[in-house]
């Protein structure tokens, strides 16, 4: 079944934020009890074996907790969203020095970019400039790419991963803050060598790509999280699309347009995802239906498509099927009031071949989730 649809019901963006924001009450309750306990546990991270999983501030979701709450202040301008917002934000900051992993778009810019376009706090911007600088500091002239993971040196030489576009943001909104293009220009070359080495002719990415940083020439192409090296992981699929949509934003390159139109197809006209609009976490995995969706690719992809919406001649198609997803998400997969630890979102996949994060809520899935409420609240579409 495929998630083109004409026209979707519309999203009651209130209805859902209402419930989500009881939500986030509870999981505010859990996450100050969980830290009594281990104060260097800053943010909840999802739910494993019936446990409450927290994470310090080095792991690559710890800024998206706070990231929430930003978007409960954006959408209700209630100061009681900002004083959290800006509390549990503060925990995230040490982050902005660490050179060890490429994630610093998602523990950095979502906080801190989020609290700055909100309030314009000089201090956010600093952390934000910081970060940039460490994670330019991963780029590799000769191979054209930030280099994503440190782990695992025996698999691979120098791994960039689909996910890594989504960093990208945080050295476009640098270089609008400095007026140093270099950070521009390494988010630039990095979408253009990721668009000529990370996808196939469908427009589906691999996940991991080796580079050789001698030659630059591309080593291996493998997965980490997906079911196989040739399989399409959702959640990849839903970065690629979230990525070059945004690069389209921040550059009006027309070639990232048409990448994010091409895999946007991939995505809506795949015949696996069910009705709902809800992915199998790989449109590949062979135990398809008896296997887990990942509600956290679905919410991923509404919000991008919210945006590509607003650029793309498909604009109708792709707020439709947003819709659709987005009116699943909140009536068939946010968990009731008290349950789930306090997480929205219910039924997302993590890291299947770990065995990891299985049919589970997963903060990131909340983040993408109430970003797609916003941008379907403001969005206006005519093609
Ligand atoms: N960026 C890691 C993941 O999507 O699981």
């Amino acid at each position: 079944m495929s998630i083109s649809v004409v026209k979707a019901q519309q999203v009651n963006v209130a209805k859902a934020f209402a419930s989500a924001a009881k939500q986030t009450d509870v999981l505010i309750k859990n996450v100050d009890s969980a830290r009594k306990i281990k104060s260097n546990l800053v943010s909840p991270r999802t739910v494993e074996n019936g446990q409450f999983k927290m994470v310090t501030s080095k792991d690559w979701t710890s800024g998206f907790f706070p990231a929430e709450l930003w978007y409960f202040y954006e959408y209700t301008r209630d100061k009681k969203w900002l004083a959290l917002a800006q509390k549990y934000t503060e925990d995230i900051k040490a982050e902005q020095f660490n050179k060890g992993t490429h994630d610093l778009g998602f523990m950095i810019y979502c906080p801190f970019g989020n609290g700055y376009r909100l309030t314009g706090d000089p201090a956010y911007k600093a952390v934000i400039i910081q970060a940039a600088k460490s994670l330019s500091a991963r780029f590799n002239a000769k191979a054209g790419v930030i280099k994503s993971w440190d782990h695992n040196g025996d698999k691979w030489k120098y791994p960039v991963i689909i996910d890594n576009m989504m960093n990208l943001e945080l050295l476009f909104e640098t270089t609008r803050l400095t007026g140093d293009s270099s950070f521009y220009k390494i988010a630039v070359t990095h979408a253009n060598t990721t668009l000529k080495n990370h996808f196939r002719p469908d427009f589906s990415s691999y996940h991991v790509i080796d580079y050789d940083t001698l030659t630059g020439k591309v080593l291996q192409k493998v997965t980490a999280q997906g079911y196989a090296n040739e399989s399409a992981w959702a959640r990849g699929q839903a970065w690629a699309l979230y990525g070059y949509t945004m690069c389209y934003r921040e550059t009006k390159n027309k070639a990232y347009l048409a990448q994010a139109d091409g895999v946007a197809s991939f995505i809506l006209n795949n015949k696996i995802t069910p009705a709902d609009g809800i992915p199998y976490w790989d449109y590949n995995d062979p135990k398809i239906p008896e296997t887990s969706r990942d509600a956290s690719a679905a919410a991923i992809t509404a919000s991008a498509l919210y945006e590509l919406a607003k650029y793309s001649t498909s604009s109708k198609k792709y707020k439709a099927a947003a819709d659709k997803i987005i009116n699943s998400l909140s009536t068939k997969y946010t968990a009731k009031t008290g349950a789930n630890y306090g997480f929205i979102l219910m039924h997302s996949t993590g890291h299947r071949p770990a065995k990891s994060e299985i049919d589970v809520p997963i903060n990131y899935a909340d983040y993408y989730y109430l970003e797609a409420l916003l941008r379907s609240k403001k969005i206006r579409v005519s093609g």
